[in-house]
């Protein structure tokens, strides 16, 4: 049998590691790891994260590939990158992500198109490139940063909500395929975190209030997002909720029949038909 998967001495990929979540992965696994991957296309953001960590962990190892994993080419390149260089990877977080937040009909598919090529198709894709140099670890883990939006159709986020219904469902699948070979796979659910995926969600520079809007009960700061997702794979949760009282919440409303999850939903977002009479 092989050893549960732990952080500790991990060489980790970090996608998205420009801003939020994935920042705070790299901050958070730096004084575990033995080396990590940071990738996001902003190269200033990267290589200065880099350069912090590596003055404040001398003898970790920072790589910061710029790639745009919205490219088929680059996610290859990023993966031949480390099968050739024989990088003992065995850790996968794939954290990269975008929402768009408004309508579908009214949205551009320029906006909507990104959506699906970073957060499901980039996501499977460098999963299935790495997954065999991950299997040629002791142990390794999958930490794939789904949402709580994936529970639940979302009008006014369709695509993004159903996006992040596949993250999860994949996740599911592959840690039922990957069992007992020592690979952990987690699905991290959060509800809403203070980052700049609001801003990037919005559409012309308006302010979209979904993080004003939600319960500041809710609400959980990237960090402790991150270290429960840490210690949900680490202890190969199949799911984290980081924030407890969502994830009550989110276990009592899957209990009721659908259609009243629905009609909950179309009031709660006022998408709902006025009857004729
Ligand atoms: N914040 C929330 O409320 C919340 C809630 C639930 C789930 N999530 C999920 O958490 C994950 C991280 O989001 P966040 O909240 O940290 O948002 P964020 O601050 O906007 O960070 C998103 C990251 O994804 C990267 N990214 C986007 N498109 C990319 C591309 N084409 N190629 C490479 N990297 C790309 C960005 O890097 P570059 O722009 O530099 O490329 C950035 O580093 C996402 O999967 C998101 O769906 C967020």
């Amino acid at each position: 049998m092989r050893p549960r998967f732990t952080t500790k001495g991990c060489t980790a990929l970090i996608t998205g590691a420009t801003a939020g979540l994935g920042a705070e992965f790299a901050r958070q696994l730096a004084p575990k790891a033995s080396r990590l991957i940071l990738v996001g296309r902003r190269e200033d953001r990267l290589a200065s994260l880099a350069n912090s960590l590596r003055a404040d962990f001398p003898s970790l190892v920072v790589d910061a590939l710029p790639a745009d994993l919205a490219k088929s080419g680059e996610r290859g390149r990023l993966a031949a990158w480390i099968i050739r260089e024989e990088i003992p990877l065995n850790l996968l977080i794939n954290n990269a992500g975008l929402g768009d937040l408004g309508s579908f009909d009214s949205a551009d598919w320029n906006r909507l198109a990104p959506v699906l090529e970073v957060n499901v198709t980039a996501l499977t894709h460098l999963t299935h490139l790495l997954l065999p140099m991950l299997r040629s670890q002791r142990s390794a883990g999958i930490l794939n940063v789904s949402s709580i939006a994936g529970f639940f159709p979302l009008p006014e986020m369709a695509v993004y909500a159903a996006s992040k219904a596949y993250v999860t469902s994949f996740s599911e699948a592959l840690r039922m395929e990957l069992a007992g070979e020592g690979i952990a796979v987690t699905a991290l659910c959060p509800g809403p975190v203070p980052t700049e995926f609001f801003e990037v969600a919005s559409r012309n520079g308006e302010t979209i209030r979904a993080m004003d809007r939600s319960h500041p009960a809710l609400a959980t700061s990237p960090d402790s997002v991150v270290h429960e997702a840490l210690s949900g794979l680490e202890r190969d949760k199949p799911g984290v909720i980081p924030n407890r009282l969502l994830a009550l919440l989110v276990r009592g409303v899957r209990l009721l029949p659908f259609p009243l999850i629905r009609t909950a939903i179309q009031l709660g977002a006022g998408t709902r038909k006025p009857k004729k009479n």
